[in-house]
């Protein structure tokens, strides 16, 4: 019988279940486990040996981790002497050198400091293998989540997200792992007509000509800077032939776009109204995008938007006639930040 791995992949918070989705789709998995110990944008999949690495091309998480050990431990101090102890009696190959990194989540008498110092020494203690904080060879991670602890070796040395070189960086530029969250909740397939009206620096019509073949897909921005920096991260990311930008207005799209034109799907990181300022043009903008994009949209079409003002397009949709399908809280950059679904009038 062929053994299996259990992986800690970490993931946006607010979007667990599309990774569980992504995993079933493209592995096949012995089981899953869902913000295990309670803790958001954490998800256990439980693969054979042979399919564990197919796991690092899944486009929805960032780190993954080989989990070792699950042990309950203590609020009090009393938790890094279990922590010690536990770390102590791990069997675990280091190589050459290690260094232990913690995630903490809840409310303990110590600090992620402490528990490295405590896993770290238990480890030269047991295995006399040397701490090398810059460049590990082994990395290993003792999460502390409320009354858990999650053991295991890091697989990966980078993100995921980071997917190509970005030649152009947007000053909002979207976390490329968001961008492929909301083109699978749009419900993009392929061969489907795709518009971001708010594309920046690109990062949304790239993922999904990455993620998805025969797309038609077209971003659009009112900044040229931006434009020309889209078709240079599109071709640092190798997908220019696959992809259209236009500088445009995202309000007046009746000027920019042939009659007749259609999308499937809308997918647009919404400006804020923080980094690039100006909150009181907002309402404007949403409202105008909305009632502008209405006769560019497919009878089937679905927007999915991401903003941190949700109200503002709520009421913006309710008022230009959208049904709102699904709002979803995702934790982005240490905002509140929201992806809302919307289907046409
Ligand atoms: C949050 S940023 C998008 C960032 C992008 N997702 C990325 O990863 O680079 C919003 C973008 O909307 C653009 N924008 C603002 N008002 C617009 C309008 N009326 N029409 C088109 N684009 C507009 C801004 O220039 C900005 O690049």
């Amino acid at each position: 019988m062929m053994d299996s791995v259990r992986l800690l992949v970490t993931t946006i918070p607010g979007l667990e279940d599309v990774t569980v989705a992504e995993a079933s789709e493209k592995l096949s998995l012995k089981s899953f486990e869902v913000k295990p110990g309670q803790v958001a944008g954490r998800v256990i999949l439980e693969v054979s040996e042979e399919e564990a690495s197919k796991v690092f091309r899944l486009r929805s998480i960032e780190h993954v981790i080989r989990l070792l050990k699950i042990f309950p431990v203590e609020a009090s101090l009393k938790g890094l002497d279990i922590i010690y102890r536990e770390l102590y009696g791990l069997e675990v190959e280091l190589g050459s050198t290690f260094r232990i990194t913690c995630e903490r989540v809840g409310s303990h008498d110590y600090t992620s400091i402490d528990v490295q110092r405590v896993a770290g020494q238990a480890l030269v203690d047991r295995y006399g293998t040397k701490v090398n904080l810059k460049n590990p060879e082994t990395i290993v991670r003792v999460d502390v989540a409320r009354e858990w602890c999650f053991v295991g070796v890091q697989l990966t040395r980078q993100p995921l997200h980071i997917r190509y070189l970005r030649v152009f960086q947007h000053p909002s530029a979207l976390n490329p792992v968001i961008a492929y969250g909301m083109l699978r909740l749009s419900g993009l397939k392929s061969g489907e007509t795709l518009l971001d009206a708010f594309c920046g620096g690109g990062t949304i019509i790239i993922e999904a000509a990455q993620a998805w073949e025969n797309l038609e897909a077209l971003g659009i921005d009112i900044s040229p800077k931006n434009i020309e920096g889209a078709w240079k991260n599109a071709e640092s990311a190798g997908v220019k032939d696959k992809v259209n930008f236009m500088v445009a207005d995202a309000c007046r799209l009746e000027k920019f776009l042939p009659e007749g034109w259609k999308a499937d799907r809308e997918v647009s990181n919404l400006p804020f109204g923080i980094r690039s300022g100006r909150l009181k043009a907002l309402p404007k903008i949403y409202r105008g995008f909305l009632s502008s994009v209405k006769s560019f949209l497919s009878r089937s079409a679905m927007l999915c938007l991401l903003t941190a003002r949700r109200n503002i397009l709520e009421s913006s949709a309710l008022e230009e006639g959208y049904e709102v399908a699904e709002a979803r809280k995702i934790a982005y950059g240490g905002l509140e930040s929201w992806i809302i679904r919307l289907k046409p009038p």
